[in-house]
Order: structure tokens, then C-alpha cells, then sequence
């Protein structure tokens, strides 16, 4: 485990390689144009989203993601060859895992981990949040190269357990979130951010749900069967650990409507056919329709939680219960934003890529 790559995409690729509690952890990306420099103070601000300081009922594990550049960028632009960034894993406190390398936590990767390789990683070893350090890294720079051609991604928390915030509107997607919590809603932002101190005060975890919407896709990206964009995006929200499911559109509520609800229906306009509605979320046979792209992601409530658990001692074979001590997220929702727009904005490059060449 400890030199496996984990890799996506087929003209522009992410390698991610390293673990949680190793000296560091890096992307490498490919496939990107020469003379692209990227804005590093977004960037920052980027990866900033991600991190825990100040958000409710965050770890209190403190990193500081200072994407280093080790290759790939001469005098601060991409130079054509692949673009390397190592990300130091600062504030690393093994003492609070040594319980958790014989007995696994319910809801996590250990008893997985243990079964495939004989052992349990350190602090979830790849399988850990922390992985999506250099995935929004390698994202953000994606996400800047997306903007350059008028493509913009964006996302909210849908909901927080069972409070929801304000949808966004299908056909005209709004980027706006409240300035210190990344719903739409100030009043559900509060209700959101209650239900997260609720569940820390219980010594528990609940999950959410994120929105994303792209703008400005052109119409026609995509195929039919294994070359859609649905598969494409799913495949890359899918590496991002707590991720549960995916639903494009009106998506699994599609199932309980009827077909003059669901179908989207066409107008001439301005001398254009125009969507009266975009139940479709963007996409219709796999291909993108030039309306705005809209899917939502559920990320499972964090595995490791204080209240006590029925677990086993792998050492002992015996049964045992589990109170997981040390420093982890409440609400995964809330911290995964910027991952999910990473993995976006690779799947929808590599697409425009491979249909450009
Ligand atoms: C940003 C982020 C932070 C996370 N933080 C924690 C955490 O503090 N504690 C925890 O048990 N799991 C955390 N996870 C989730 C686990 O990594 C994940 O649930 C585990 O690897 C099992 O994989 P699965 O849930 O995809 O099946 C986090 C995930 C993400 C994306």
C-alpha cells in the first residue's frame, strides 16, 4: 500500500499518491497546457474551503495545504510537463490511533483495509480526507482552466441531516453562498450549523448532501453508453472517501413522476430552441444540452465517532466497544465541497480534451 498511486483520467490524468499520517501527500497532474499560470492566491483560497480551521464541528487536526510546486511549473506557468505538488502532513498525532490499528471503527475502511492487506493504516492511511488535499489542489488549477473558457462550477450544502437549504434554480443557478457557510439560505445556513454542533455536542456525526451546478457548458459534450458525462462524473466523486451517491437532475425523485412532469419541454426562442425546464440536470443521452449542469452527492455521516460502538479486538479476537477518541469531522458535507467541484471539473476537462484531439 504504502507505494500505490491512485489515477484517473485518460488526456488529462491525476495520480494521487502518499497517506495520512506519511511525511506528505501529492498530485500529479498531466495533460495540461503549456503557459497556463495559475492564480495561487485562489488557489489558496481554494483549498482554504477544505480545510478545517474555523468550521463547525471540524477536526481540530490543523493543516496548513501549502501546495508545493516540485515540477511542472517554470517562473510560476505550466511548462507542458506534468505539474507535481506535494502537500506536507503537518500536525500528525499517531498515539491517537493505536487502539484503532487492532480495532477497527464501524463505518470506516479498518476492517476492509485489515481483510485485503493484513493490516489497519494509520489514521486511514489512503483511505483518509486527507487524500483530497492534493485532489483539490490538482481540481482548483482545473477549475481556473475551466473558468478561461467561460465554464464555471459551483456548489452548496443541499442539506445537513434533515435540514435542507434553498435548491438551486435549475435553469439559472445562482454562485452565491453565505459569506461563512456554503449554503444559499442564511436562515438554513444557522439550522445547518446547529444540527452540526447538535450532533458534536452528542459526541455523534451526521451526513449531507451537496449541490453542484456547472455553468456554461457548450452543448455536446458526452455520448451514449460509457462515453456520458453522468459516468464520467460519477466515477471521480465516487474517489472521494464518505461519498454514498450521485443523482443528475430531478435524479432518484424522477422515479416517482410521471413523464409530463419529468421531461423538459422545447420552445423556439430568440430563433434558438430553448428548455422550458432542466429536470434533465444538463444532460440527456449521456450529452451535455447547453443547460446548466446540476448533481447532488450524499456523503455518509463520519465514521468515527465518540458514542460507544460494538466493535471487535483483531489481536484478542474478542468483542469489545469502541469510543473513538483523537480529532475528526462532524459533518464530512461540510469540508468535501471543494472536493467534489475538483473532481467535477476534472472529469468535464478530460471529456473536453479527449473531444478536442
Ligand atoms: C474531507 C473529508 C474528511 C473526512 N474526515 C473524517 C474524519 O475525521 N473521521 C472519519 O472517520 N472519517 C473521515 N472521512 C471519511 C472517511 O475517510 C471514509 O468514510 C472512509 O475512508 C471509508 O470510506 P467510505 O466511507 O467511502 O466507504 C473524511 C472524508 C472526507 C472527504
Amino acid at each position: 500500500m504504502d507505494n500505490a498511486s491512485y489515477r484517473f483520467g485518460e488526456k488529462l490524468t491525476l495520480e494521487i499518491t502518499g497517506e495520512s499520517h506519511g511525511p506528505f501527500v501529492r498530485a500529479v497532474l498531466s495533460g495540461l497546457p503549456a503557459g497556463f499560470c495559475p492564480d495561487q492566491e485562489e488557489l489558496r483560497s481554494f483549498m482554504l474551503r477544505r480545510a478545517s480551521s474555523g468550521k463547525t464541528g471540524a477536526t481540530e487536526r490543523h493543516e496548513d495545504d501549502v501546495p508545493e510546486f516540485t515540477a511542472g511549473l517554470r517562473d510560476g506557468c505550466t511548462d507542458g510537463s506534468p505539474l507535481v505538488i506535494r502537500i506536507a502532513n503537518a500536525d500528525v498525532r499517531t498515539q491517537d490511533y493505536d487502539t484503532l490499528s487492532r480495532v477497527p471503527r464501524p463505518g470506516h475502511a479498518d476492517l476492509a483495509a485489515y481483510r485485503k492487506y493484513g493490516f489497519i493504516p494509520s489514521g486511514g492511511g489512503a483511505f483518509s480526507g486527507r487524500m483530497t488535499a492534493p485532489l483539490c489542489a490538482a481540481g482548483g488549477i482545473v477549475i481556473q482552466l475551466l473558468r478561461e473558457r467561460g465554464i464555471g462550477i459551483f456548489s452548496h450544502l443541499f442539506s445537513v441531516g434533515e435540514v435542507f437549504d434553498i435548491p438551486y434554480d435549475p435553469m439559472a443557478p445562482t454562485a452565491e453562498n453565505c459569506p461563512d457557510f456554503p449554503a444559499v439560505s442564511p436562515r438554513y445556513a444557522k439550522l445547518m450549523k446547529m444540527e452540526i454542533e447538535s450532533a458534536m455536542r452528542a459526541g455523534d456525526s451526521v451526513g449531507g448532501v451537496i449541490e453542484c451546478a456547472v455553468r456554461g457548458l457548450p452543448a455536446g459534450l458526452g455520448g451514449p453508453l460509457y462515453e456520458g458525462v453522468e459516468g464520467a462524473i460519477a466515477s471521480a466523486v465516487f474517489a472521494v472517501p464518505a461519498v454514498k451517491g450521485i443523482e443528475f437532475g430531478s435524479g432518484f425523485s424522477s422515479a416517482r413522476m410521471r413523464g409530463s412532469a419529468n421531461n423538459d419541454g422545447y420552445r423556439i426562442r430568440d430563433d434558438e430552441v430553448a428548455f422550458e425546464s432542466n429536470c434533465s440536470g444538463g444532460i440527456l443521452g449521456g450529452i451535455t444540452t447547453g443547460m446548466p449542469l446540476i448533481f447532488r452527492t450524499a456523503v455518509k455521516p463520519t465514521p468515527s465517532i465518540a458514542l460507544p460502538q460494538h466493535s471487535v479486538d483483531l489481536k484478542r479476537m474478542e468483542d469489545t466497544v469502541l469510543e473513538v477518541k483523537g480529532r475528526h469531522d462532524t459533518c464530512i458535507a461540510l469540508r468535501a465541497l471543494p472536493a467534489i467541484e475538483a473532481s467535477c471539473a476534472l472529469a468535464l476537462y478530460d471529456m473536453i480534451l479527449k473531444e478536442e484531439t
